[in-house]
């Protein structure tokens, strides 16, 4: 069954509510933006030390030499998963696969937020599909042992490569997408073969979030 990841996009203090309130529960707390750009060591030292997996969502992004230190510095930070876009190209990639040490180094194909008018405005003329295929191939050719993916496009995935699946955009029935697009609900998502569920808001914005995530526990 999937791993529950938790998107930690809040703030500092109600971070640590939840990092407290959840300890010794099968659980994996991403480290985005907001809180890794404000508070850094504060929030990945809480992590660590609380006994949790650490998933670094840097999605980084750029030339081989930047992308190798990026990578050596979330290893010196404790990360047990980072996030790096596949568009970083071979290179990087490859660059990136040496430092990595004991990280699992998860590969952005396309972000759930966009859709297949957003992948043809870029010039691109084949299929979201096969420009997700494109990238998943590239990236494990490389030794990227994860992808970032929708739950959509995972059976597809699944059929043509062995990966460790990671799966955003993921909601319980009824509740909003918010800027999500390629959205899955849980049950689709366990179905297609996710190893990691990633969520967020469906957590974050409910009346009690402790409860919301025992009940998530359970459908896993
Ligand atoms: O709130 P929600 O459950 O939509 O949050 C999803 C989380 O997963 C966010 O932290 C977002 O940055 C992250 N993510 C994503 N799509 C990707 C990669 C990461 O939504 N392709």
């Amino acid at each position: 069954m999937p791993k529950l990841c938790i998107a930690l996009d809040t703030d500092y203090d109600r971070a640590v509510e939840l990092i407290k309130a959840l300890k010794n529960k099968p659980i994996i707390f991403k480290v985005g933006y907001k809180l890794f750009i404000s508070y850094h060591r504060r929030i990945t030292d809480l992590i660590k030390r609380e006994g949790f997996e650490l998933f670094l969502d840097l999605k980084l992004n750029d030339i081989p030499n930047t992308i190798k230190d990026g990578v050596m510095s979330a290893a010196e930070l404790g990360a047990d998963y980072l996030t790096v876009h596949i568009t970083s190209g071979k290179e990087a990639l490859e660059e990136a696969v040496k430092v990595a040490k004991g990280i699992k180094l998860l590969g952005v194909t396309l972000l759930t937020s966009l859709e297949e008018d957003h992948v043809k405005g870029w010039g691109v003329c084949i299929s979201k599909e096969d420009y997700i295929l494109n990238l998943a191939s590239l990236a494990l050719s490389c030794g990227i042992e994860g992808l970032v993916c929708s739950g959509k496009e995972l059976p597809l995935l699944k059929s043509k490569f062995n990966f460790f699946a990671v799966v955003p955009g993921v909601r319980l029935y009824g509740e909003p997408q918010d800027d999500q697009k390629r959205v899955v609900g849980i049950e689709e998502a366990i179905k297609n073969g996710a190893d990691m569920i990633v969520m967020g808001r469906s957590i974050l914005k409910a009346e009690d979030p402790i409860r919301k995530v025992e009940e998530i526990l359970a459908l896993l």
